[in-house]
């Protein structure tokens, strides 16, 4: 696992972006796994005016998603789809047809479960996965106890979690109970896991992360199984780190 400390979430922003132009300019229509919430949105930004800016040439990216809330309506301005399309799809001038996500309104769950991991497979599996990390140090929403080698399946938020996104809706009553999520061996068949963390408050799930043991307490140490996975940080989220 390679570890990058960097000033504050801007320069994550523009470190991550400058990796995925680069697998960009390697494989055009590479598979970006993308995470919702707001840590990854400086990525996003600096990723868009790269797109603007710049030659990189982001027409063949195609997009996944990790995870989605059950029960909100496809258009519902928070589900994950529409998250999304707002925040990565449409700044790229990519359109629906180059995105992809599990079906969270779906009347049979667990079938799309499985269609999404097939869907990814069939896709050719998924180049490049941004993830964000949990205060409880989940991944996706892989909670504290999901199976290491857990594939896409429904899970339920925990309590902090539910309050943790809270802010994104009217209330905590808002926020669904249910979420579809790839699972951990779902995330670990990316080539590449780039997680990035900013802020005081992510400090102790990257320390537990990165120094801790290997443990389904801490979903987010399945990092420490791959080959190639990096995790940037901010000095803030940096500061639980011996
Ligand atoms: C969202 C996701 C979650 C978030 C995590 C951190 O798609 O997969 O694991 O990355 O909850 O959220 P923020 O960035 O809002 O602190």
């Amino acid at each position: 696992m390679e570890i990058v400390i960097v000033p504050d979430a801007a320069a994550g922003g523009e470190l991550i972006a400058a990796a995925i132009a680069d697998l960009l300019t390697r494989k055009p229509d590479a598979l970006l796994g993308v995470a919702t919430g707001s840590t990854p949105l400086p990525i996003y930004q600096a990723l868009a005016a790269r797109a603007r800016d710049t030659a990189l040439d982001v027409t063949r990216a195609r997009i996944c998603q990790l995870d989605e809330y059950v029960g909100l309506p496809q258009g519902h301005p928070e589900s994950y789809r529409s998250v999304v399309l707002r925040e990565v799809v449409e700044p790229l001038g990519l359109t629906e047809s180059s995105f992809m996500g599990p079906d969270g309104s779906a009347e049979d769950i667990a079938a799309a479960c499985l269609a999404y991991d097939r869907a990814l497979a069939e896709a050719g599996g998924v180049d490049l996965q941004l993830l964000g990390i949990g205060t409880d140090g989940h991944i996706g929403f892989n909670e504290p106890c999901s199976s290491l080698a857990s594939r896409t399946r429904i899970k339920t938020l925990t309590q902090q979690t539910r309050v943790d996104n809270a802010r994104f809706f009217n209330n905590l009553d808002e926020v669904p109970h249910h979420v579809i999520t790839q699972g951990i061996g779902t995330i670990l068949d990316a080539r590449h896991l780039v997680l990035l963390a900013t802020g005081e408050a992510k400090a102790d799930a990257v320390a537990a992360t990165v120094e801790g043991p290997l443990s389904a307490l801490v979903p987010a140490s399945a990092l420490q199984l791959h080959p190639h996975a990096t995790v940037v940080v901010d000095e803030a989220a940096a500061s639980g780190l011996k």
